[in-house]
């Protein structure tokens, strides 16, 4: 167990699991306090619960696409953990529809959660960072959101939407101490991509799915997918004093998948 992160605090929204609580727990183990805010309260207090040995840590429900829920969460873990140094957005859904099957009712869920979600949460986080005059930020987006993806579109279109946010916002604030990347995993085995998988096998049955790994796995020069500390570790170092002057990119974390 590390100290690099001992006197910093850390919210995570979508912390309870996946890429999220990777990063809690590495987080956690260097020291940090850290607050995992996540729709699935009972999951967040959980996975907040199995962190503590290694640091503090809370458990928070809030779903990042409701201002009030956000605007407590955050009030919440300053409260009890000190101000926010280190923001992660993680959470987001996923759907799995061609464009043309969707519509209105699902571009809306989406957008909420996956670009007005962060929106809510930085004008919510960033002040106190300013006043500060240190913080980090890093959201996820995702590869689709650089080069596009069939049955993603509208998914695609908001982590899109994240990176330009992002880029945009590291303009405003450069000179004030806070840094603002998107970290843009490939595919991962969390939850949420378990999920979809599980759909698509049961659509697909036993053969064509079995087809189907074989050729998304050539599409990764690494020979593998990623695994949730794969993408925290690149996060953790975006929040490290080390990253202090790599402000509004955003890294494909992707075994080599696309190279944009
Ligand atoms: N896993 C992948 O292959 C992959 C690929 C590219 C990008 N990403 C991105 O990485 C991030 C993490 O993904 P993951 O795979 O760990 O997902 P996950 O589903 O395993 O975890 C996401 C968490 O977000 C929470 N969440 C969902 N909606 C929420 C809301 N409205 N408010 C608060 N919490 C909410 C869920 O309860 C869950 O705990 C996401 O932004 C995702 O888009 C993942």
């Amino acid at each position: 167990m590390g100290s690099e992160f001992k006197d910093k605090t850390v919210l995570i929204t979508g912390g309870a699991r996946g890429i999220g609580f990777a990063t809690a727990r590495m987080l956690a183990a260097d020291g940090a306090r850290v607050a995992l805010a996540d729709i699935d309260g009972a999951a967040a207090v959980a996975a907040a619960r199995e962190l503590a040995p290694a640091g503090d840590a809370l458990g928070l429900e809030a779903d990042i696409s409701q201002p009030e829920q956000v605007r407590t969460a955050v009030a919440e873990a300053v409260r009890r953990l000190g101000p926010i140094d280190i923001f992660v957005n993680s959470a987001a859904v996923l759907d799995d529809k061609l464009f043309l099957e969707s519509g209105p009712a699902d571009w809306e869920r989406m957008l909420s959660i996956c670009l007005r979600g962060p929106m809510l949460c930085l004008r919510e986080i960033l002040p106190a960072m300013i006043d500060r005059g240190w913080g980090r930020v890093i959201c996820l987006a995702s590869d689709a959101g650089r080069v596009g993806q069939a049955r993603l579109s509208y998914y695609a279109a908001a982590k899109g939407g994240v990176i330009a946010l992002v880029k945009s916002i590291a303009q405003e604030v450069g000179g004030r101490g806070v840094t603002l990347n998107v970290v843009s995993p490939g595919a991962t085995n969390t939850p949420l991509r378990i999920e979809r998988e599980a759909h698509m096998r049961a659509q697909m049955g036993e053969e064509r799915y079995a087809r189907r790994i074989k050729s998304v796995l050539k599409l990764y020069p690494a020979g593998r997918l990623g695994e949730p500390d794969d993408i925290a570790a690149a996060i953790v170092f975006l929040a490290s004093e080390r990253a202090a002057w790599i402000t509004g990119q955003v890294l494909s974390v992707n075994g080599g998948f696309v190279m944009p």
